[in-house]
């Protein structure tokens, strides 16, 4: 893990409310896994103090560059999407466990919702050798982003918007279903907001499909010293508390207990 002082690239709109920035960062580039994340320390406003974790979106080992795609949600997001070229941001990273491949994998599902889209991208750019599926979920065809990459590298690509202007209406955890029914994987790797990961849960449970999730909790450090980002792990008997900046934030999905759940 490095501090790091990246130059801005580029920083521009992809979609409604998301950007895309691309920065100078060849530390850790060369180092970055699938998963990982940086942790982002807004310039310009002292109120900000905590940074913000947002996952790697693609790399260039070649050039050194990285790529984020982040939603403006709130404060730090849309003060991120001011920022010009040239501009310096203290980054740290990659931070966190990525998502892992076992041996003897041959078919990979990838599924990502909302800016859980974003890492899932960096999944396919890497391993871009094995037969890849993708099923990506957007609110409405204005937040659709990245197609054309996912394209790229995909034997063929779901697509389902909450108000069918684009793909499948509905979920895209549905769409999964459908597919899981007639055809399996080997293995499958996501990322998205809790409900889709709850949801997402039930499914791969009963097709008994082996499935990594990425979590996104809310994180105070980042580096494990703060504990802010625990989530549980274990199952009902035996269960133990993680924390998501460190231990993960890519966990199997089998071993999440998310709250709520009875
Ligand atoms: C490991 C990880 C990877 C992430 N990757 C991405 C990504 O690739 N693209 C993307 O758009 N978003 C991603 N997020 C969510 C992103 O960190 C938050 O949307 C962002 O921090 C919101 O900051 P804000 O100041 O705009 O919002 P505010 O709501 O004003 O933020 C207030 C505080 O809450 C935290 N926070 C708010 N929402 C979240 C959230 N969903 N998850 C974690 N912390 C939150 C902020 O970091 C900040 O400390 C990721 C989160 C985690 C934990
Ligand atoms: S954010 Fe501080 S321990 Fe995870």
């Amino acid at each position: 893990m490095s501090r790091y002082n990246a130059k801005i690239i580029e920083n521009y709109q992809l979609a409604e409310d998301f950007y895309k920035m691309t920065i100078d960062a060849k530390k850790i580039a060369q180092w970055a896994y699938p998963g990982q994340f940086i942790h982002i320390k807004i310039p310009g406003d002292n109120s900000l103090l905590l940074r913000r974790p947002i996952s790697i979106n693609g790399i260039d080992v070649k050039t050194g560059q990285l790529d984020i795609v982040y939603q403006v949600v709130g404060k730090g997001t849309k003060a991120l999407s001011k920022l010009k070229k040239g501009i310096g941001l203290d980054i740290l990273g990659p931070l966190g466990k990525g998502f892992h491949i076992p041996e003897g994998t041959k078919k990979l599902y990838i599924l990502g919702g909302g800016c859980g889209v974003a890492p899932m991208r960096f999944v396919g750019q890497r391993w871009r050798h094995l037969d890849i599926y993708s099923f990506l979920g957007f609110r409405s065809q204005s937040t659709v982003f990245q197609l054309n990459d996912f394209e790229c590298f995909s034997r063929k690509v779901f697509l389902s918007t909450d108000d069918g202007t684009m793909g499948y209406k509905g979920s895209i955890v549905s769409l999964l279903n459908e597919r899981l029914s007639i055809e399996k994987t080997d293995l499958l790797l996501a990322c998205g907001p809790i409900p889709m990961i709850k949801a997402l849960q039930k499914v791969v449970s009963e097709h008994d499909i082996p499935c990594q999730i990425s979590l996104e909790e809310r994180m105070g450090c980042g580096v494990g010293g703060c504990v802010v980002c625990s989530c549980v792990i274990g199952n009902r008997k035996q269960w133990d508390y993680k924390k998501v900046c460190t231990d993960g934030p890519v966990f199997w999905s089998q071993e999440v207990i998310l709250d709520g759940e009875s």
